[in-house]
């Protein structure tokens, strides 16, 4: 075995996590979720949503009976949504065509929707014992530094060269410490900023640090100006609920329940009298929220409009009147989450002062 992989496993064991709630399981199908969930999202933000989605779904005939809109709902805040819409698809496939076991063939697992190279390696090796190399971030910028690699990590051929370098570094056994070995050496130790080299198990091979280069890598991806986009949000309120419009099943937020959206410079009240034959008022700007996604900046206007006349036959499907307090538990983003939570502050100061 490298001095690599020995060095990782013996520290893993002492000083790596050992009580993650998807650790100590050969549950294929948890540890699927965990990894879907740990693909873009923080251990410490995954830990509740987990627990709260295996109680929901605790198996993937469970998980493939739903419907999207509840596995949307249990996904509600951790973002990236098409991770849930995969994850639904993938178990759906499971039941029909692996006759509802999660496969254990390695390259059948990365046939399933939303699973990727490295994570099928994470679930066959935590699930199956199987020697397959994980590559996520934190392995690239791992790599990166102890064999000095230069260059954007995610760059096709230094990618490559980084899977190579993983597969040679295998071991012949204990694939689950060192596998986890590489999970938590980057999350805790040879972290992205002030890494804390003097405790590493590998700091007498590390060539980044023998040559004090490690806070130089790894290399940053070569950065193009993130595009901004302006939005303007309609909150219309009827008494204490607000119009709900489905997103489309796909792109941004798909399959999520949002407010209808306008440009800037609409006339709302005639675009609500327009679009859902409702006669409102305008009421008041919230004020803008932003929002990061991969490829663009989402700025968000949000303006409030009362309902004046109760005409409304928006019965169409794709659009919903819900009370406040039940949309903030619905299938939404982040931003509409926290626009509903200023609306229901308002009205409520709002309460209190009649
Ligand atoms: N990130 C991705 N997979 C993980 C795991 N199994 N434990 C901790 N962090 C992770
Ligand atoms: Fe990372 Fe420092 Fe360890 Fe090198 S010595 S692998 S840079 S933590």
């Amino acid at each position: 075995m490298s001095e690599f992989s020995s060095r990782l496993i013996a520290w893993q064991k002492v000083h790596g996590r050992h009580d993650l709630p998807w650790q100590n399981t050969t549950d294929p199908y948890a540890i699927w979720v965990s990894e879907i969930m740990l693909q873009q999202t923080q251990v410490a933000a995954v830990i509740g949503y987990y627990a709260k989605f295996m109680q929901r779904f605790p198996d993937i005939a469970t998980l493939a009976n739903a419907t999207q809109e509840e596995v949307l709902q249990y996904w509600s805040g951790l973002g990236y949504y098409s991770r849930a819409r995969n994850l639904h698809k993938a178990a759906i496939t499971i039941m029909d065509i692996h006759g509802g076991e999660f496969p254990q063939n390695f390259d059948t697992i990365q046939t399933l929707s939303g699973i990727g190279r490295s994570t099928a390696a994470a679930i066959a090796s935590f699930a199956f014992n199987q020697i397959q190399t994980i590559l996520d971030g934190n392995v690239k910028r791992v790599l990166a530094r102890h064999f000095l690699v230069e260059g954007w990590p995610s760059h096709p051929k230094i990618e490559k060269e980084l899977w190579a370098r993983a597969e040679n570094l295998l071991p012949e056994s204990q694939m689950i410490a060192y596998t986890q070995g590489l999970m938590d050496l980057g999350a805790t130790l040879c972290t992205r900023s002030k890494p804390k080299c003097a405790d590493c198990p590998l700091i007498d091979s590390c060539a980044a640090y023998k040559q004090q280069r490690v806070h130089q890598l790894p290399t940053p991806k070569p950065r193009k100006a993130i595009p901004e986009k302006n939005t303007t949000m309609l909150i219309l309120v009827r008494g204490d609920d607000v119009m709900l419009e489905k997103r489309p099943p796909t792109g941004i937020w798909g399959g999520l329940w949002s407010f209808p959206e306008a440009d800037i410079s609409e006339n709302l009240p005639e675009l609500a009298y327009s679009r859902f034959g409702i006669s409102t008022q305008f009421t008041q700007s919230l004020p803008q929220l932003s929002h990061a996604f991969t490829h663009f900046k989402l700025h968000i206007q949000p303006q409030q409009l009362t309902v004046l006349s109760n005409n409304s036959q928006v019965n169409e499907a794709g659009y919903l009147w819900l009370n406040i307090d039940d949309a903030i538990g619905a299938a939404i983003p982040t931003p509409v989450r926290k626009i509903l939570q200023t609306l229901q502050l308002n009205l409520t100061s709002t309460h209190f002062s009649d």
